[in-house]
């Protein structure tokens, strides 16, 4: 755990006075699945005037970009307590067993819920579910929709629930400076001060927009909502989209929040290669077509994933990342190779048509050719520390999703449970 007295930071990041002041009860930032889904909930249980801003348009950040799933025991046979096994042995003995606890069992409704309110999950022939399986999971349990395109489903049907929200007011193209603090030190001008924290009372915003809410100006509010998402445009190579930029996690610092848990950044083990000039966003290949009998191989055709994890290639992403850089180090090869050729063109088009439409637009057939693979920077599982109901040491500072570190995840995400994260903690 780093507490802000343990470095020096800035007090405030260095901008223009605010040109405009407004007012409202909760402010949410982000407009992932986290984001939406706490300003639906707060608006559904209070009569709190909630503001919701976004750096980009609503819909962009890296929900969308989400395709194996959901995870959740909702399949016959399966229990929370074996999500929870799962959960833990992948975080590596660090995960919050009772974080752990609440996602696993409040996660079946909450997946629910979510197809209540429209989302549409790809179903099997009886109307049920239909389940995959993800590294480090023992039961197929993870709901998908559109084949591959979860994310971007789960966004499209709650965003259509926040715009029809007559109580959530929407500001994009707004990048979050820092948060006001009533209560600070003598001299903080209300502004955040290394390492005295107040109690939340807003924050400072640049809307680069047009109207009476452009450029800098400060959002009074009893609390703030991050839900900022992560840090991958840190890495030279990530999965994440241009937004991720750990901006959340930057602000709650220079307001004299905790993090914890930074150091476990996870990489994914097989983002599309474009080998030595491969920068910035890489395109996802699920874990859900190795869960559907895709195997990894190197240059000589060797399925290197056997014998290092009772898993083989659907061992927890940790393991998996680690066993292809090590074979491309000893090869010294840029990428290593996903097999899934076996699957056919059918189950292709059907089960992964944004991988196989993604792949054949950089001149990859995975129907026919191998998919050049390697590991890429993926999830943030640490984040502002928070407590079972999203508080963070800063009282009115509340963190949901990638940004916060609820202690689920531990040392190393088990796959698909970061949509559920956003979903049960918000
Ligand atoms: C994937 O589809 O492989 C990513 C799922 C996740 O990050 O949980």
């Amino acid at each position: 755990m780093i507490s802000e007295a343990a470095i020096t930071l800035p007090r405030r990041l260095a901008a223009p006075e605010p040109g405009w002041t407004a007012e409202t009860d909760v402010v949410i930032v982000g407009s992932g699945i986290a984001g939406l889904t706490a300003a639906l909930h707060i608006a559904r249980h209070s009569a709190l005037r909630i503001t919701l801003v976004t750096k980009d348009v609503l819909a962009a950040g890296s929900t969308p970009w989400a395709q194996g799933g959901i995870a959740a025991a909702l399949g016959a046979g399966d229990s929370p307590e074996e999500h929870f096994t799962d959960t833990v042995v992948a975080g590596a003995g660090v995960c919050d067993d009772a974080a752990v606890r609440v996602l696993v069992r409040e996660g079946p409704a909450a997946v629910r819920e979510l197809a209540q309110i429209g989302a549409r999950f790809d179903r099997a022939g009886d109307g049920s579910l239909s389940l995959t399986r993800e590294g480090g999971h023992h039961r197929d349990r993870i709901a998908h929709a559109g084949g591959d395109a979860t994310g971007a489903e789960i966004e499209r049907a709650l965003v259509t629930r926040v715009l029809d929200a007559t109580d959530v007011e929407v500001i994009e193209h707004a990048l979050v400076l820092d948060l006001l603090l009533s209560g600070g030190p003598p001299g903080s001008e209300g502004v955040a001060a290394g390492g005295q924290a107040g109690s939340v009372a807003g924050l400072t915003l640049h809307v680069m927009g047009e109207g009476a809410r452009d450029g800098v100006g400060a959002l009074r509010a009893r609390a703030v909502v991050l839900a900022t998402g992560g840090i991958g445009q840190v890495y030279a190579s990530s999965t994440n989209p241009s937004v991720s930029t750990g901006d959340g996690i930057a602000a709650a610092l220079r307001a004299g929040a905790v993090v914890r848990d930074l150091e476990f950044v996870q990489f994914h083990p097989t983002a599309f290669s474009f080998g030595a000039r491969s920068r910035g966003q890489q395109p996802l290949v699920s874990e859900a077509v190795r869960g559907e009998g895709a195997f990894l191989v190197d240059d000589a055709g060797n399925r290197f994933m056997q014998g290092v994890h009772e898993l083989a290639d659907l061992a927890p992403r940790d393991v998996v990342a680690k066993a292809i850089t090590r074979r491309m180090h000893e090869e010294g090869k840029p990428h290593m190779w996903l097999d899934a050729r076996h699957l056919g063109a059918a189950f292709w088009e059907k089960r992964f048509p944004t991988i196989l439409a993604t792949a054949r637009s950089h001149g990859v057939d995975p129907v026919t050719e191998l998919i050049p693979v390697a590991p890429a920077c993926h999830y943030a599982s640490g984040g502002v520390a928070t407590d079972l109901w999203g508080r963070s040491n800063v009282p009115g500072l509340y963190a949901t999703g990638e940004v916060a570190c609820s202690g689920v995840h531990g040392a190393n995400r088990l796959a698909s449970n970061s949509l559920l994260e956003g979903l049960v903690f918000s």
